[in-house]
Formats: structure tokens, sequence, C-alpha cells
């Protein structure tokens, strides 16, 4: 008995296996379409130059985000205002200010795009704010607030790099993402 048991559940559970695993490849290409992450990612990576002015000056209470991730009006709308910065004097000498402007002009989303298949954001009015955009809202709206807010080690939303690993190069892949003291995301 056993030695005839023993071949028939084997082969039903490897089928069973490769059944799992061609469900599991199908779910991984699926996944990937579905969501754009591909060619999301991609437009994000574009090449950023650094400029140690702006990582001095606006690297101090948080990163010094990558410009690729504001239009540039919407760059103009905060280095106009740094005196009342998000409820922080963040002022700077105005020549200092306006070349670091026209360095996050420079390098800023274009289009009004940050992302290839964002809708564009309007031009004037609108979230300043990276965390306010559809596209941010819509990549973070699984994490719950016990992984940010109410967790000292991360606080806020605005400190990229402290779950994204490899921020400052512009580079928000999914498997880049550590949030600290929860891990590695798999979702
Ligand atoms: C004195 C501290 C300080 C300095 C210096 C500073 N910021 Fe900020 N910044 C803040 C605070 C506080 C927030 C709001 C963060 C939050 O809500 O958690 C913020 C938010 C932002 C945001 C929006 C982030 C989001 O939540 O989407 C941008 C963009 C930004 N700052 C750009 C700059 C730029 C550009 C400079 C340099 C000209 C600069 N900051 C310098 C304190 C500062
Ligand atoms: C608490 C940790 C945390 C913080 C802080 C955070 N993120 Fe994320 N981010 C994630 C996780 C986790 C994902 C993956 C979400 C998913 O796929 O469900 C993600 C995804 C993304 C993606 C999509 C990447 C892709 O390839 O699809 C972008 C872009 C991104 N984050 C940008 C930012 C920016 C910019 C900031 C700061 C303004 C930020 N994130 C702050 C955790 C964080």
């Amino acid at each position: 008995m056993t030695q005839q048991t023993h071949p028939i559940s084997w082969l039903i559970g490897s089928s069973l296996t490769a059944a799992a695993l061609a469900l599991g490849v199908i779910g991984i290409s699926l996944s990937l379409s579905a969501t754009g992450y591909a060619d999301d990612s991609h437009e994000l990576q574009q090449t950023i130059t650094p400029n140690p002015e702006y990582t001095a000056e606006c690297g101090s209470c948080h990163m010094a985000y990558p410009p690729t991730l504001l239009p540039a009006d919407k760059w103009r709308a905060i280095t106009a205002n740094l005196a009342d910065h998000f409820g922080d004097n963040a002022s700077l000498a105005p020549q200092v200010s306006a070349s670091i402007e026209a360095y996050l002009v420079q390098q800023a989303a274009q289009h009004g795009k940050v992302m290839k298949h964002n809708v564009p954001l309007p031009a004037g009015a609108g979230p300043q704010r990276i965390t306010e955009q559809a596209f941010f809202i819509r990549k973070h709206d699984e994490i719950p607030r016990h992984m940010v807010q109410d967790n000292p080690k991360v606080g806020s939303f605005s400190q990229c790099s402290t779950c994204h690993n490899l921020a400052e190069k512009g580079i928000f892949d999914e498997d880049t993402v550590n949030i600290p003291g929860v891990g590695r995301w798999n979702d």
C-alpha cells in the first residue's frame, strides 16, 4: 500500500506545485501591467544632477527632495514663500534661494507630470506638497498609520528617505523600501 500511495501523492503534489507556480507567474505579469510600475519607476529614475548648495540648504529638516518630484511652477511657489514654509521658517538669502530655484526648475518634472501615466497637475493652483499628489496617495494608500505617523522612527510621509533607501538618487522602486521597525515591504 505505502509503496503505491507514495508515488501517487508525489504526483499530485508536484502538479499542484506546478499549477501554483504558473498562477504566480501570471499574477506577477498582471500586476506589472495593471499598475504600470515598470514605466512609472523608469520615469522617476531620470538622471538627477546633484547640487551641493541645494542639499545643504534644503536637506537639513527633510531629505533634499529629488527635483523630479514636482513640476517647475510648484517649486517656484515653494521658493517664493520660504518664510512661511509648511509652518516653518526656511528663509534664505535672496541670491541663494534664486540659485536653488533655478536648479529645481531646470530639473523639475516635465509637462506637469511626475510619473509617466499621471494626469498632469493643473498649472498655478493645486497641491504644492509631493505627498498630496494623486500618484503619491495611490502608491501609499495601503501603508497603515502605525508604520508612518505613529512610528517614531518615521513620523511623516515627508521623510521619504527613512523608508526608500535610494531616495537621494531618485529611485523609489518597491524593492528598495525598508520601513524602520517594520522591514522590507511585500504586498
Ligand atoms: C527649517 C526646516 C526646513 C528647511 C530648512 C526646509 N524645509 Fe521643506 N519642509 C519643512 C517642514 C516642517 C515640512 C513639512 C513636513 C511634514 O509635514 O512632515 C516641509 C515640507 C517640504 C515639502 C513638501 C513635502 C511633502 O510633504 O510633500 C517640500 C517640497 C519642501 N519642504 C521643500 C523644501 C525646499 C526646496 C527647501 C529649501 C529651499 C526646504 N524645503 C527647506 C521644513 C524645512
Ligand atoms: C513609511 C515609509 C514610506 C515613506 C516615508 C515614503 N514611502 Fe514611498 N513607498 C513606500 C512603500 C511601502 C511603497 C510601495 C507601496 C506598494 O507598492 O504598495 C512606496 C512606493 C513609492 C513609489 C512607487 C514606486 C514604484 O516603483 O511604483 C514612489 C514613487 C514613492 N513611494 C515615492 C515616495 C516619496 C517621494 C516619498 C517622500 C515624499 C515617499 N515615497 C515616502 C513607503 C514609504
